[in-house]
């Protein structure tokens, strides 16, 4: 959507982990988007995926809603929007 980016899933290779590689993928997602004029980036995330969790709070993603049972029974499933300037 123009103003609205999904982000639908991202993935680093096992051993190329905790190395910063998503953290400035995402960074220059951020910029690319904000010279585009897109007002912000919205995904959901599984409770559980401490790591994804971890990324998108060191990138300002804050939490918007909670859905039981998003990815199926007892999944849990967040909300999170980064506000772009
Ligand atoms: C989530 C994922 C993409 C993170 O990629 P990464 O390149 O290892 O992340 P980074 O090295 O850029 O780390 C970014 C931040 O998250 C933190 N983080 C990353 N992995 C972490 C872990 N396993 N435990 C705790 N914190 C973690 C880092 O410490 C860093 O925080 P900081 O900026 O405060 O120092 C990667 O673990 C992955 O591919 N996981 C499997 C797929 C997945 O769950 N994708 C997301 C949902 S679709």
């Amino acid at each position: 959507m123009k103003r609205l980016a999904l982000l639908h899933k991202i993935c680093v290779a096992q051993p190329h982990r905790q190395q910063g590689i998503a953290k400035a993928a995402i960074a220059l997602l951020r910029s690319r988007l904000e010279k585009e004029g897109c007002d912000s980036i919205q995904l959901w995330v599984d409770e559980d995926r401490s790591a994804a969790r971890a990324l998108y709070a060191s990138c300002d993603f804050k939490q918007v809603d909670r859905c039981l049972d998003y990815y199926g029974p007892g999944r849990i499933g967040l909300k999170m929007v980064l506000r772009l300037e």
